[in-house]
């Protein structure tokens, strides 16, 4: 027997009974974004390896293990997008929207594909909505960022339950400098460090702040702290940063280990985390990227941003059980008709009704059936309301209009009165 056909593992199908609240997430946060003056930006998920390569940083987890590489019939080497930011760049730097200083605010949403060992809340293809600013270099567009999720997780009644992680990596030059001073440390106590963070120590140090390992972690208690080595200007930045979150209220835990695992970042970086997930409790990060756009061949630009990965905040909504009522419902009225010419009737008349009421979720019964199959089916639907078209209906040009969920009982409505009618009961979304 052939072997039955599989999605491939770490990537999911999103089925009909996770879509409304897929699409209640991402309907907000599109709003939300709209709101704040944010333009949508549509990027293909497939790029150069090189624009990966050039932007996350070679010796990072992404790039070196995890990106889903190819060559195509042309023998170019593709990989399909681990994140959006370097996309994003790409586009604004090709069609030249960012030059002269052009300030642009963009986010974007869509698949993103890392090789990563799946598990609760870590796929390999997964979801992003991800926003990116360019040209703006002050600390009150990065207050903007943290600002707007917060409002987000305050709409979405999850605030309770994440926190904020702030940090300040400085600008490349104070960066280099801590880098040197913390290498010179844990070479001093090199043998005491595990095996992974002995060959970070030579690729990336920065990433040793990272570890999980306890004997790692105990080094690390007196190794040289990030602040330390600040300039100036990045220790401005960051407390502007800080003052604008505390006018606004917005609570936060300086963490002087939070590097994050791509290497584009300057100054300032940040995390929401949340303890609900288990082991993926990082809801949504990003961070300023100042050096990023002229690494990739463009005009010093300054930029910052974020992405949220969809498939955590979904699982969060249903962990904390914070999902609406009404989106569970997708049908306000069923149609039943019986007979052939109460179908065609039916169907004249739910036209009608549709051209009046144009966000009435009104389902027709298709494939005729009896009468106790086709009120089973309205039932199922969920639907508020059952209209019934039958041959005393037909005769009377009226349709019977039957609540399903015990709000009284069956009347006979004029054709003609009907979308009136139903606008009066239900509240259309
Ligand atoms: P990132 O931290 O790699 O940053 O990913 C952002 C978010 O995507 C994570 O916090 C997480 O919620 C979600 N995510 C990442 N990997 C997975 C996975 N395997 N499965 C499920 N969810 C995942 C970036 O991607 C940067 N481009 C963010 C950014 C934008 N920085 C500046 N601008």
């Amino acid at each position: 027997m052939s072997k039955s056909l599989q999605a491939i593992r770490g990537m999911n199908d999103i089925l009909p009974e996770q879509t409304p609240l897929w699409r209640y997430f991402e309907g907000t946060v599109a709003r939300l974004l709209d709101n704040y003056g944010y333009k949508q930006i549509r990027m293909p998920i497939v790029e150069f390896t090189e624009l990966f390569k050039r932007s996350i940083g070679e010796v990072t987890d992404i790039v070196e293990k995890e990106m889903y590489t190819f060559e195509d019939r042309n023998g170019d080497s593709l990989t399909l997008r681990p994140e959006g930011t370097a996309a994003c760049v790409r586009a604004v730097l090709e069609h030249g929207i960012t030059g002269g200083g052009q300030v642009q605010k963009l986010w974007y949403i869509g698949p993103m594909f890392r090789h990563e060992r799946p598990q609760k809340g870590r796929y390999r293809q997964f979801h992003q909505i991800g926003l990116e600013v360019f040209n703006l270099d002050g600390p009150d567009i990065d207050a903007e960022l943290i600002i707007m999720t917060w409002r987000l997780w305050g709409e979405l009644g999850i605030r309770d339950a994440v926190k904020l992680e702030l940090n300040s990596l400085g600008t490349s030059e104070s960066r280099g400098r801590y880098r040197e001073a913390l290498v010179e440390y844990l070479l001093a106590h090199h043998d005491k460090l595990d095996e992974d963070s002995q060959r970070r120590l030579k690729t990336n140090p920065l990433r040793v702040l990272d570890t999980k390992n306890a004997d790692t972690q105990a080094v690390l208690v007196d190794a040289p702290k990030m602040a330390d080595y600040l300039d100036d200007e990045s220790r401005a930045h960051f407390e502007g940063l800080k003052a604008r979150l505390d006018a606004v209220g917005i609570p936060y835990v300086l963490n002087p280990k939070l590097v994050r695992g791509l290497d584009y970042y300057s100054k300032t970086v940040f995390e929401w985390v949340t303890d609900k997930l288990g082991a993926q409790g990082t809801v949504c990060a990003g961070g300023r990227y100042d050096g990023l756009v002229e690494q990739m061949g463009g005009k010093p630009t300054p930029g910052v941003g974020f992405a949220m990965g969809i498939e955590r905040l979904v699982l969060m909504l249903e962990t904390l059980e914070q999902i609406p009522q009404e989106i569970s419902r997708q049908v306000d009225v069923y149609l039943c008709a019986f007979g052939e010419e109460a179908e065609l009737a039916g169907l004249a008349l739910a036209e009608r009704v549709r051209n009046e009421l144009p966000n009435l979720r009104l389902q027709v019964n298709a494939g005729a059936g009896s009468f106790k199959s086709q009120f089973k089916k309205a039932d199922k639907s969920g639907a508020l309301y059952a209209l019934i078209l039958g041959d005393d209906e037909m005769a009377q040009q009226v349709v019977g209009f039957k609540p399903l969920r015990g709000q009284g009982e069956q009347q006979s409505i004029a054709w003609d009165a009907l979308a009136a009618h139903l606008a009066t009961c239900v509240v259309q979304g």
